[in-house]
């Protein structure tokens, strides 16, 4: 249940990338529930399963073709909120430099790459930045070495972009999610989801919608003074050591 007015974002324009599933797709449609005017990108877009009643404009890119990210970009005629999710995870696998390197330049260079595109949008709506961390910028993970070298590094460039992109008007800040229910997470073994639970307060994965709440309310003339800000959405994950 969301509770922000209808026709929050009337005559926004959204652009989503990993809007084809999960946290980007639910952001999606969150953003698009609320009047914007969303474009979702990503893998699979042909097989997104949007919601009934929901309006996307959904488009097949590979965020790491930078001649189509320019192509999206410059389709664009106005941009008032980014949201770049696209992410994955190789596992054990990162440990070899070939999937650590795919990783990164999805999980962070592409990042980099459609935010520097779209900040002359960005500057000309006054819009905003919401970039997508993780847990594992807080712990490491040596199951996960790309991606927690990725989030990290997606804690840093947030608030180094809203220093750099202030005088733009252009507010940057980040969502960090705890364990989320989305195809991402669905590779976690039985034991692995069993600490997690155990040590998260609220006793229960989150849902993805429950991150497009807060990427809302990070977009929205609410937090017109929030900028550089890291905001977990964990079930309180992060209030134990132990
Ligand atoms: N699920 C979680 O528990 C969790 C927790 C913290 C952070 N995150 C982050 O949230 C983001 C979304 O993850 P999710 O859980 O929704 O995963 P997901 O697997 O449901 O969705 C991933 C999305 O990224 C897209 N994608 C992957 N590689 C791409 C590429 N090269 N080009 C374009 N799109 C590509 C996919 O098409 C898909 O839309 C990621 O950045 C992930 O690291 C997820």
């Amino acid at each position: 249940m969301s509770a922000f007015v209808p026709g929050l974002f009337e005559g926004r324009v959204a652009l989503v990338t990993g809007g084809t599933s999960g946290i980007g797709l639910a952001t999606a449609e969150t953003l698009a529930r609320l009047g914007a005017r969303v474009v979702a990108v990503g893998l699979g877009a042909d097989r997104t399963p949007v919601s009934p009643g929901v309006d996307l404009e959904l488009r097949e890119i590979d965020v790491t073709d930078d001649e189509a990210l320019r192509g999206l970009v410059a389709s664009l005629d106005r941009l008032d909120i980014l949201v770049p999710a696209a992410g994955f995870s190789l596992g054990d696998q990162e440990l070899e430099w070939e999937p650590f390197n795919r990783v990164l330049s999805v999980q962070l260079g592409a990042v980099y790459r459609i935010a520097e595109l779209c900040r002359p949008l960005l500057a000309a709506s006054g819009g905003s930045l919401i970039t997508i961390a993780s847990m594992f910028a807080y712990f490491g993970g040596g199951t996960r070495v790309a991606y927690s070298a990725a989030k990290g590094g997606i804690v840093q460039l947030t608030k180094s972009l809203a220093e750099a992109w202030a005088p733009d008007g252009i507010r940057v800040n980040s969502v960090a999610p705890g364990w989320i229910e989305t195809p991402l997470a669905e590779g976690l073994d039985a034991a692995a989801k069993e600490r997690i639970l155990s040590r998260t307060p609220l006793a229960r994965f989150g849902r993805a919608d429950e991150i497009g709440e807060v990427i809302a309310f990070l977009a929205s003339d609410s937090a017109s003074y929030i900028t550089g800000a890291v905001l977990p959405v964990d079930g309180g994950y992060l209030t134990t050591a132990i």
